[in-house]
């Protein structure tokens, strides 16, 4: 059976990649850039129902607030938004759709589909103008990683991507979430772009994710594999998912899971090539795409056809 039934199935393990990958993770390992110091236990055998309930539980959607140092001394507190981005929308958003940037999703005629959600989440520099009839037109709320603030051929001042949405940042933090260390020495320096951009656009609702969260996700994604993953912090994509989780009913994710469309193709909007941006190298994404698998409550052939997964909010769970 070829791999991606076999990730239909959610029956593979790293072992089926290629050597190139499975050497790229294996150097992941052995580099530990984030002192990654797992303490719990690997391999809980939980259902998907289960996994839901825990990530329930355990998952708290947490950014940076400005109340804790060195933010608390630097004035973040008049820096960051007054409202919270779980109170952004007071009662949630009822079916949301959360687009991943994947080659993938090219020809897939998706649009309307996604366009009919609530709200629409898309990531970093993942462009709709173009490729409306694919993935859409609407967004409701972007997340970027640290390099889409700092390297200027992202535009992040003046580009329309970034304008009338919510705007989420991240940056890999040491495993400890010691925001002094972080702040002192971030993979990229996103927290002067994002003083700079508040400044400016004070209406615009724009967080930073605590990396107490990200190392939050990273810890129930080991807890619930067999292997060893990458000691480095989940892709966009699966926190992503998690914020939508925490904010909407109904969560549709498109071209997670690959398709019958999987393609080596990174992204739909630029023509670069590479297994590694489905399967995962330095992101655990291989192991986070097993995790949502499990948990999807859509049909089968919707997977296969249109690469979505259902997953429910937590709110409209119980458990
Ligand atoms: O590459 P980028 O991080 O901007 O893409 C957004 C997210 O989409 C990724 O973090 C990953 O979760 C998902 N993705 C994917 N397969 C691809 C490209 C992206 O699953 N080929």
């Amino acid at each position: 059976k070829s791999f991606l039934y076999k990730l239909w199935k959610g029956d593979v393990s790293s072992k089926m990649l290629n050597p190139r990958l499975q050497k790229a993770m294996k150097d992941y390992l052995s580099t530990n850039k984030h002192g990654v110091r797992f303490k719990g236990k690997r391999n809980s055998k939980l259902t998907g129902d289960q996994l839901f309930c825990e990530l329930k539980e355990r998952v708290n959607v947490k950014t940076i607030d400005g109340k804790e140092a060195p933010f608390s001394t630097l004035g973040w507190e008049k820096h960051v938004p007054q409202i919270p981005l779980g109170k952004l929308y007071t009662h949630g958003f009822g079916s949301c759709a959360v687009v991943m940037s994947a080659g993938a999703i090219l020809n897939s005629s998706l649009g309307d589909e996604i366009d009919a959600h609530d709200a629409v989440l898309r990531f970093n520099s993942a462009p709709t103008r173009g490729y409306e009839k694919d993935v859409g037109n609407k967004t409701t709320m972007r997340i970027i990683n640290s390099q889409i603030l700092t390297n200027p051929n992202h535009h992040f001042v003046d580009s329309s991507l970034y304008k009338d949405v919510i705007l989420v940042a991240w940056d890999p933090a040491p495993y400890s979430a010691n925001l002094n260390v972080w702040y002192k020495k971030p993979d990229y320096n996103l927290f002067t772009p994002y003083v700079q951009h508040r400044r400016k656009n004070p209406t615009q609702p724009f967080y930073i994710l605590h990396p107490k969260f990200i190392w939050q996700l990273w810890d129930i994604i080991q807890e619930n594999t067999k292997e060893k993953i990458q000691p480095n912090p989940p892709s966009s994509g699966f926190i992503g998912i998690l914020i939508m989780m925490s904010m909407c009913n109904e969560v549709h994710v498109y071209e997670y899971i690959p398709s019958v469309r999987q393609t080596d193709l990174c992204h739909y909007h630029e023509l670069y090539y590479d297994a590694a941006c489905t399967l995962g190298a330095y992101h655990p994404l291989l192991y986070e795409k097993l995790l949502v698998q499990r948990m999807n409550k859509g049909l089968q052939d919707d997977l296969y056809r249109k690469g979505k997964v259902i997953l429910p909010g937590f709110k409209a769970v119980k458990c």
